[in-house]
């Protein structure tokens, strides 16, 4: 039997290099070979209470670029986690099964407390136990997924685990973050600070739309330094992150120029930027056509939600027919 493949992307706006090169390009080789189910995270989006237009047309734009990136729902199982109300239920059971102390450490959660004192809610805390519940509705093995979700596949293995030495029985499997590079990846944002990330504002974000003007803008305004102090000093975090981000998109000739430049102490950052702008509105031009196209074809996204829901949830509904068994709760009006 292949493998399970499970991830999924919170709707909140466009999609950006980070997703893409963290997560995306890793589902389209995996639905090649794999049983792949790739959902919306609208569940989870509420967190940050969106309001319900705002969060209809998240929802259209990520299926719309889901599909227009690539993904085949022919080949693969493509849906909106709201139309699988299982996740829900398994979300129910296993928070039965986590404790605060584990759920309050995370370090997701505690950036979020920091940066949203007023809307510390319970969907945060208990944010790693949706997630488990979205992997292992389907028994997920494989989950492709960027760096920064390491500790949550950690958080879905333990409550698998729990669940697994609660009811004495080997049901839930253990699933790893996967990726087909060689270490989970992180792509830097912009603005010299860490990940690419749209809290981190606009200027931090490249996204996979992104008009071939504003491309040009946010790359050329890119934070660098004032140059390396002397030859062969080492690169500032700002200059590798565009070290980084070249790594995306330019080929090895053109990193190997600018890295000896650098070396030399005689690179010029406009040089370098004016380059990965290039290419990177090569690679961007492509897949911002295809988004707008199918942005625009509101019948074609219904049918493949519909059908993906449908597959989705003919499989959740074994998982939690069977959890139900385990727990105990069929046999109760027997
Ligand atoms: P989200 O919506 O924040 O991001 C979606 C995917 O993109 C990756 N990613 C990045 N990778 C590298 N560099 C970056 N700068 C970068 N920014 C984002 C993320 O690692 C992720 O893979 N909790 C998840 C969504 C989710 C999920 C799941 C994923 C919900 N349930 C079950 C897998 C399995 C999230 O918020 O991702």
């Amino acid at each position: 039997m292949k493998e399970t493949v499970v991830s999924g992307i919170r709707p909140t706006g466009k999609l950006h290099l980070g997703n893409y090169f963290g997560a995306f390009k890793n589902f389209l080789k995996l639905q090649e070979q794999f049983e792949c189910y790739f959902f919306i995270a609208d569940y989870h989006s509420l967190t940050t209470h969106p309001n319900p237009a705002d969060l209809k047309g998240s929802v259209k734009r990520v299926l719309a670029e889901y599909i227009a990136l690539g993904l085949d729902p022919e080949k693969c199982t493509v849906y909106l986690q709201s139309d699988v109300p299982e996740t829900a239920e398994l979300y129910l059971f296993l928070n039965m099964n986590a404790y605060m102390g584990e759920l309050e450490r995370v370090t997701s959660f505690k950036e979020k407390a920091r940066t949203q004192p007023n809307n510390i809610n319970a969907g945060l805390l208990t944010y790693p136990v949706l997630m488990a519940a979205d992997i292992l509705l389907h028994r997920g093995i494989k989950v492709p997924v960027g760096k920064d979700q390491e500790q949550h596949l950690e958080m879905t293995r333990t409550f698998a685990n729990r669940f697994n030495r609660l009811y004495n029985i080997d049901y839930f499997p253990e699933p790893q973050a996967f990726t087909f590079d060689t270490q989970l990846v992180k792509v830097p944002g912009l603005t010299g600070g860490g990940k690419m990330s749209k809290s981190a504002g606009e200027s931090d974000s490249i996204y996979l739309d992104e008009p071939a003007a504003s491309l040009n803008k946010k790359i050329m305004r890119a934070v660098s330094d004032s140059g390396p102090a002397e030859a062969g000093a080492p690169k500032s975090q700002a200059v590798q992150n565009l070290f980084d981000l070249m790594g995306l998109v330019c080929n090895q000739n053109t990193i190997s120029f600018f890295d000896t430049e650098h070396k030399n102490g005689s690179i010029r950052y406009g040089d370098l930027k004016k380059q990965l702008a290039a290419d990177m509105e090569t690679f961007v031009a492509p897949l911002r056509d295809n988004i707008e196209a199918m942005l625009a074809n509101d019948k074609k996204l219904t049918e493949i939600a519909q059908f993906g829901a449908e597959k989705a949830r003919k499989n959740a509904q074994k998982t939690l027919s069977e959890v139900r068994e385990i727990i105990g709760f069929s046999k109760f009006y027997l």
